[in-house]
């Protein structure tokens, strides 16, 4: 009979506790990223996404906006995204 209390049965109950604590974390959480259609932005929403975050994608090009949650909502079906136009060389954008 194998024992539970292996290393690597440790790892796997560390994991799984650290899974439901990110999922409380993100429990009614909205993030909003900007610049979230590529490089590190895009990636950062990814990541929340996968996190069960709700994310909104706060961006100055609407198109790549949207292509950049029609990404995230194939990687990650559920995915709570959303877009906002944002500018922030435009100070009529900033509020
Ligand atoms: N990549 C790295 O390894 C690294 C390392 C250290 C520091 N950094 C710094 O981290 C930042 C992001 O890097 P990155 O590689 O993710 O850059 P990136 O791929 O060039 O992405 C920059 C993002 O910012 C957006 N943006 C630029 N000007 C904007 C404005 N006026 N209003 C709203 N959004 C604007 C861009 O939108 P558009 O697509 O419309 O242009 C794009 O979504 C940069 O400041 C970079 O210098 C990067």
């Amino acid at each position: 009979m194998r024992s539970l209390n292996t290393p690597s049965t440790a790892r796997s109950f560390r994991a799984a506790r650290q899974q439901r604590s990110v999922a409380a974390a993100a429990a009614g959480k909205h993030i909003v990223i900007t610049g979230a259609n590529t490089g590190i932005g895009f990636e950062a929403a990814l990541d929340l996404a996968k996190k069960d975050y709700d994310v909104t994608l706060a961006c100055r090009n609407d198109d790549k906006a949207a292509a950049a949650a029609q990404r995230i909502k194939a990687a990650v079906p559920g995915a709570k995204v959303s877009t906002l136009r944002l500018d922030l060389s435009d100070l009529d954008s900033v509020r």
